[in-house]
């Protein structure tokens, strides 16, 4: 396989991740995960940003996207089951790891909102291929590929979103 379908084959692969990390801003909202709870230091637990409809929805949609990646190309997966089951574990990873990077900036005494650079781009990432390598693992040369080139797709799609009047800040 040549560098450039072998790359293109890690963005089909970590897609859901995408999706999943993308669509609380437009999905999201109501209770938060926290339910207003503060940890020992006296700052909140999760913050505002962490909602139960934001995480829900958010693996909803990216586990929907590997069924429909199943059905364009599914000889890269075998078969449905595997489409599904690795699509919803790098959505879950995305969500759970959107949410230790939330815990981890309330303890640095960031608000919701404020950016953390390298933690808001690769933290969902992270968490994402991690918790999918058991059922279908990236090379490390397609792993190594997505984590330099995710943040500037990240920005980018931030920006976007900021443009279109989804989020309050471009980051
Ligand atoms: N969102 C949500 N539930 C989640 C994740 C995100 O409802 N589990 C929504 C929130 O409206 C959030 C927006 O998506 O404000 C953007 O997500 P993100 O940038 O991750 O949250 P921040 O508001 O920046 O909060 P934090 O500082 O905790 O990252
Ligand atoms: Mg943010």
């Amino acid at each position: 396989m040549g560098w450039l379908s072998s790359l293109l084959w890690a963005f089909w692969y970590i897609l859901p991740a995408y999706v999943a990390n993308g669509s609380p801003v437009l999905v999201g909202g109501g209770k938060p995960i926290d339910g207003g709870r503060k940890w020992r230091d006296g700052k909140r637990l999760l913050g505002d940003g962490k909602t139960w409809r934001g995480f829900f929805g958010g693996v909803a949609f990216g586990t929907v996207t590997g069924v429909v990646q199943y059905f364009i190309t599914p000889g890269f997966y075998g078969n449905l089951r595997t489409a599904v089951l690795l699509a919803f574990l790098l959505s879950f990873g995305a969500l759970l790891g959107d949410l230790i990077g939330s815990f981890l900036k309330r303890r640095a005494n960031l608000p919701r909102g404020a950016p953390a650079i390298g933690l808001d781009q690769l933290g969902f990432l992270l968490a994402a291929l991690t918790l999918a390598y058991p059922v279908k693992p990236l090379t490390s040369s397609q792993q190594l590929a997505v984590l330099i080139l995710t943040p500037f797709i990240h920005w980018g799609a931030n920006y976007f979103a900021y443009k279109m009047g989804w989020k309050s800040v471009p980051w």
